[in-house]
């Protein structure tokens, strides 16, 4: 359950249109759209907004590998995974594939408008 903090950010940001709608696909197959802040990031926008699976153990540091996701719907062209950091400690996630990406490495912004993340079967 969100706490006051969360709902009060959420309900602004839906009220000045100052974020980007998330979908995250979870475990079980269940689809959760939320709007998440722009400054955020998937990982963070996960968290805040109680969506289970992300982890984030090191806080977004890109030093656990436990906010791992698959990007969906042709996401893993529109957002490649370019950085050697990230590339590196995704050795560490889980049955890795080519659309893999640590969630903490996606700012939220514009550009990722409507995107939609499966979340793993398990983080590690
Ligand atoms: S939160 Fe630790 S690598 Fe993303």
């Amino acid at each position: 359950m969100a706490d006051g903090s969360v709902q009060l950010a959420i309900q602004v940001a839906k009220a000045a249109g100052t974020g980007a709608n998330i979908t995250y696909i979870l475990r079980d197959g269940a689809r959760r759209t939320v709007q998440v802040p722009y400054g955020y990031s998937v990982m963070e926008g996960a968290r805040r907004y109680g969506i289970p699976g992300i982890e984030g153990d090191c806080g977004g540091a890109c030093a656990c590998a436990t906010c791992h996701v698959y990007l969906e719907e042709g996401w893993d062209e529109r957002l490649p995974l370019t950085d050697e950091l990230e590339r590196g400690m995704l050795d560490y996630a889980f049955d890795v594939k080519a659309n893999s990406r640590l969630s903490c490495q996606i700012k939220v912004d514009d550009a990722v408008q409507g995107l939609v993340v499966r979340i793993p079967e398990r983080q590690y």
